[in-house]
């Protein structure tokens, strides 16, 4: 169980650095974010309200919510202040061979 490789759930050359990809697994939007050539993933929807984060700013590891300017670290999810005070669940990521994987189980993160 603690070793789910993860879903495929986009190809490496989708996202250049400094971009963002929204991308669904099992039922989860969830946001990926190529910072400093690291992947990071999050909940794709803003914990304030029903706003798609990739439909906001990606700055310096930092992504803005488009709605109402809720910023986030993408690194671990944790929020910058207001308005926005519950963090981004985080979720797994890797990449190999071309190919970028999530994990959603929350119990295969370390
Ligand atoms: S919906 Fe994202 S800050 Fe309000």
């Amino acid at each position: 169980m603690t070793d789910d490789p993860g879903r495929v759930v986009a190809r490496s050359d989708e996202i250049a650095d400094g971009e963002m990809l929204d991308v669904r697994v099992e039922g989860l939007d969830i946001a990926l974010y190529r910072v400093g050539g690291r992947l990071y993933a999050t909940a794709g929807i803003c914990t304030h309200g029903r706003a798609m984060l990739t439909d906001g700013w990606l700055e310096d590891g930092v992504i803005e919510c488009p709605l109402h300017g809720g910023r986030f670290e993408v690194r671990d999810g944790s929020c910058l202040g207001p308005p926005v005070d519950e963090p981004l669940t985080t979720y797994p990521v890797t990449e190999h061979d071309g190919e970028i994987r999530v994990t959603t189980r929350t119990e295969a993160q370390p």
